[in-house]
């Protein structure tokens, strides 16, 4: 279908010897076919941000990534399809006649990746979900695309498994009932007319490294292709109004490009997390036109598909049946609720001359400055030690109120003693060694105390004027404040 169109409209260019985007309307002839001009120019695009500069450089100049710049072929013009765009090129508008009503949301049936997506799916927004495959993609959409198509037109198209395959999921995860589109599909142009022809409001591509478009001549799954066939799901989408979901598998880098290379073209990310062996999923949104980025829906994998777990403030914790040296709960902020996380640290003599600072779920650059505030103003010197931080549960603390708590764990390994299992902590670190607060520390220490701790180090400006029943709280200014109350015993 796609070649035939593609032959016909390079014969109509041939034949007018003009340009066939606008031969539709100019020479008479009613074509609703995509076109494009068959003269491609090169660009060269990194493979580590996505980026893309028109000369060849050693170096990316965006994110000064070295050697991933290589060369594609891009279409000189962008592609138009058939249908009027929303709004006639030019046409402008002044502040105060834009509808600024909030745009109405779709339930997705499931009130965690509601969550996620700031309340709701929006018309005409492009969602791309990354994640390792066989973390459950596939299933969280086929779920969701099953609950909406209950009150909209959905179309579900898979370049990855048999219409049979996804039937057979379905069944297991009991949603055969449900009005949903099914198109086993790899072209992109088939898959978008398909979604026109069937009115979908909502379009699953599952994945877009399956996706291609015959007039990029490369692989699918490469960056040209990549690129091109998100973008053209993305002109689909706010032209059409119609919400698309794509699905990406994050692979190693530089092997088939990763849907990092997407992340600028579409209006919201989300990057599945979990734990190896854990059945918990977590689902981030690390940017979000529409809502909060950093907002998480935590999932757990069941037998029926992903269940949400509606209150995972304490899933991630591990009690350990006896205090061990260099762990300590924090209450982290993920998106817009509390969650309870332990910080683990691992403080060993080092084998060699190069000392390690090796950090999971813990910013590395952030670890080395504060063991250097550690030794300024802790007078705790780690020069000739191998410093290990883990975040437990997969999950990742890209907030400065880990601070303290992973000081606080590294010390307890150092110094092999265990901390109180119910104590708590959080703050942020300043160079000059003073102890800054972090927002809504007072939600913070409430969810703590609710799961039962009863001791918190934290900044003295998040410590509550009423304070909080059942927690005693140590509030400090300075980081030797902090290490001084480590080595009081708790008030009973
Ligand atoms: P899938 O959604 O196919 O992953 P992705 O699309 O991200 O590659 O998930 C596959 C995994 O989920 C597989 O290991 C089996 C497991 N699973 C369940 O445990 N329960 C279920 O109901 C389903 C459908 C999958
Ligand atoms: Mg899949």
């Amino acid at each position: 279908m796609l070649l035939h169109s593609l032959a016909f409209s390079l014969a109509v260019k041939r034949v007018f010897n003009c340009d066939t985007a606008h031969i539709s309307d100019e020479c008479g002839l009613s074509v609703s076919i995509h076109t494009v001009n068959s003269k491609s120019r090169t660009v060269y695009v990194c493979s580590a941000c996505g980026d893309s500069t028109p000369k060849w450089q050693g170096q990316c100049p965006a994110c000064q990534a070295w050697n991933t710049l290589s060369a594609h072929a891009t279409p000189k013009n962008t592609v138009r399809t058939g249908s009027r765009p929303l709004v006639e090129a030019g046409a402008t508008e002044t502040l105060g006649s834009v509808a600024t009503a909030e745009a109405p949301r779709l339930p997705t049936g499931s009130g965690e990746f509601d969550r996620v997506l700031g309340g709701g799916l929006v018309a005409g927004s492009v969602t791309l979900i990354g994640g390792d495959p066989g973390i459950g993609k596939s299933t969280l959409l086929l779920q969701a695309a099953a609950g909406l198509a209950r009150s909209t037109a959905v179309l579900y198209a898979t370049g990855e498994e048999s219409l049979r395959q996804v039937g057979l999921r379905a069944r297991r995860l009991a949603l055969d009932d449900a009005p949903l589109g099914l198109l086993a599909e790899t072209d992109v142009e088939t898959v978008i007319s398909a979604a026109r022809a069937r009115e979908a409001r909502v379009l699953v591509v599952d994945s877009i490294q399956t996706m291609g478009t015959a007039e990029v001549d490369s692989s699918p799954g490469s960056v040209s292709q990549l690129r091109e066939s998100a973008a053209r799901f993305v002109q689909f989408a706010k032209q059409s109004g119609t919400a698309v979901f794509l699905i990406g598998h994050v692979t190693k880098e530089g092997v088939i490009a990763g849907p990092r290379v997407l992340e600028h073209l579409v209006d919201t990310v989300l990057y599945f997390e979990s734990d190896a062996g854990s059945r918990f999923r977590v689902v981030r949104a690390v940017k979000n036109r529409f809502g909060a980025a950093n907002e998480i829906g935590v999932f757990s994998m069941e037998e029926g598909g992903l269940r949400e777990v509606k209150n995972p403030s304490a899933i991630f914790l591990s009690r350990h049946p006896a205090p061990v040296a260099g762990s300590i709960v924090t209450v982290a902020r993920e998106g817009t609720r509390p969650l309870l996380v332990e910080v683990q640290a691992l403080v060993d003599e080092a084998r060699s001359q190069n000392t390690r600072r090796v950090a999971v779920g813990f910013e590395g650059n952030r670890l080395a400055l504060l063991l250097a505030v550690l030794h300024r103003h802790g007078g705790v010197a780690l020069g000739a030690h191998d410093v290990f931080i883990n975040v437990v549960g997969g999950v990742h603390l890209g907030e400065t109120a880990a601070d303290l708590p992973a000081i606080l764990a590294a010390v307890s390994s150092l110094d092999d003693r265990p901390l109180p299992q119910d104590l708590i902590s959080f703050g942020e670190l300043g160079l000059a060694g003073e102890v800054r607060p972090v927002p809504f520390g007072e939600e913070r220490l409430r969810e703590a105390a609710k799961h039962g701790f009863r001791r918190a180090i934290v900044p003295r400006a998040n410590a509550p004027r009423k304070g909080i029943e059942g927690l005693e709280i140590v509030a400090v200014e300075r980081l030797s404040e902090a290490l001084e109350a480590l080595r009081q015993p708790a008030r009973t």
